[in-house]
């Protein structure tokens, strides 16, 4: 599993850091070897890169991270390294690169791979920070999985017959009565982010102590069935429930559901993964914007979660005050907990996943869907950009709101209460949905009053 959190004997973290790469590898061969070349090379989505792009963008990270920054080696093929640079080329521009063929990435990214492998077996695993736990290690596993996450988004973006396919995530068990529709978290301090979890990225560090007044949050995320009572009231109609910027965003695109919809004699349909399927309305809403998730929440009366009280409502113990890794508590997830690392290819009906609850009965706060929160995407007090500035510091200000939660599609080693998602809030093609909270009079100073 991807839990490094308290191993520290390095053949421990050997196999840990191996576990994951190896996870890794297999999913993105899955991505890549279930379409031809011609699929590979094409741009599905001026949104996307080409899924070969990402596949030896993948390696060329892997070889500056492991095999010339922990091990000191030169450049394999110093020509391409500014091909895959993110920075140098928006995803627009990609397919006009001049790209490895599929057959060259593979065998790029294969070779690189086994070098790092051999990197792994050698090193101590401590004395420099990318070396200490393994984090250089850890990182680059994620950062794969990552993209296998784009990737599995250009799939579904992706036009033509079915290429993925994958068994239904589990339906909700046991009396769905005595479930509460919200419940309120109560105010108070808690710690948030990270200052000891081994893997966790640059901007989740460092722990930090967070006054948070008690607000109540739904209990589970909001469903497309709940969307389409927002979508039959007129919602995309009414100014009323629109930042101006997502006003002037769906006049223009002339939107009036969530990405993939289509209304067909009176009824709604998805596209989903190639297969066209009634919306089923008793799973989270998926790929809304930002801008419609906050619509929904003022017509609803309610707002989104500010991502304090998102991560509060995900981490904080009230019997021990302590910060939990996780929603149920410090155990790595399991199928049993969460719905993660594209075993399925949907989000499971809310409600699913009691096991996976925390302890103020909140469910679902880990996989199933990336959850907008109202906040913007910006350093925790004493924020150290580590390893490079480009993985989050440069993305810092109001211009992407903050994601929590992680969705069907992100694997556990990139996944965690403290890990952090960003997006421009016009952004639909995500796999995103939301829940909502609404502020709680404050108990604290008010005599007499419980908090029950
Ligand atoms: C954290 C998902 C916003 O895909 O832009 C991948 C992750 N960073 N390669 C992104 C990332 C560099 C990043 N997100
Ligand atoms: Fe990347």
């Amino acid at each position: 599993m991807s839990d490094v959190s308290g191993v520290t004997d390095p053949e421990s973290l050997r196999r840990r850091a191996v576990d994951a790469l190896l996870r890794a590898r297999e999913r993105t061969a899955g991505l890549t070897d279930c379409v031809d070349d011609g699929e590979l090379t094409t741009q599905h989505s001026a949104l996307m890169s080409p899924l070969v792009w990402d596949l030896a963008h993948i390696g060329n990270q892997e070889e500056l991270w492991l095999l010339r920054t922990v091990a000191g080696r030169d450049a394999m093929r110093p020509e391409i390294d500014s091909v895959y640079d993110a920075f140098e080329h928006p995803r627009a521009e990609r397919p006009s690169l001049p790209l490895l063929a599929p057959a060259e990435a593979r065998v790029y990214a294969a070779d690189v791979r086994g070098r790092a492998l051999d990197v792994l077996e050698r090193s101590p695993l401590h004395g420099t920070p990318l070396l200490d736990a393994a984090f250089a290690f850890g990182m680059v596993a994620q950062h794969e999985q990552q993209h296998d996450e784009t990737m599995l988004i250009t799939h579904q973006l992706r036009r033509g017959p079915v290429a993925l396919t994958a068994p239904p995530p589990p339906r909700p068990t046991g009396p769905a009565e005595g479930v509460a529709r919200e419940v309120l978290v109560p105010g108070g301090p808690f710690t948030m982010g990270t200052s000891t979890e081994p893997w966790a990225l640059d901007n989740e560090r460092p722990a930090h102590h967070r006054f948070v007044p008690a607000f109540f949050i739904d209990t589970v995320p909001v469903s497309n069935g709940a969307y389409l009572d927002f979508m039959a009231d007129g919602g995309y109609a009414d100014a009323r429930w629109w930042e101006p910027e997502g006003w002037a965003q769906i006049r223009k695109h002339d939107l009036s559901a969530p990405l993939f919809w289509h209304r067909e004699g009176g009824q709604w349909l998805r596209r989903h993964f190639g297969v066209v399927e009634p919306v089923p309305e008793d799973e989270p809403v998926l790929h809304v914007s930002w801008y419609e998730a906050d619509a929904y929440a003022r017509w609803a009366g309610r707002r989104l979660p500010t991502e304090a009280e998102w991560e509060k409502a995900a981490r904080h113990d009230p019997a021990s005050g302590r910060s939990t890794r996780y929603p149920w508590g410090d155990a790595d997830p399991t199928p049993q907990v969460a719905n993660l690392g594209q075993r399925h290819l949907r989000p499971a009906p809310v409600g699913a996943y009691a096991a996976g609850a925390s302890p103020l009965g909140v469910r679902q706060l880990i996989g199933d869907v990336w959850e907008w929160t109202s906040s913007d995407f910006l350093p925790y007090p004493g924020f150290a950009a580590f390893p490079y500035r480009e993985y989050s510091e440069v993305f810092f200000g109001s211009a992407h709101k903050v994601l929590r939660g992680g969705s069907f599609a992100v694997d556990p080693v990139a996944c965690r209460g403290t890990f952090r998602n960003w997006d421009l809030p016009v952004r639909r093609q995500i796999f995103a949905g939301f829940r909502t909270a609404r502020d709680a009079p404050d108990t604290r100073h008010v005599p007499g009053a419980g908090v029950s």
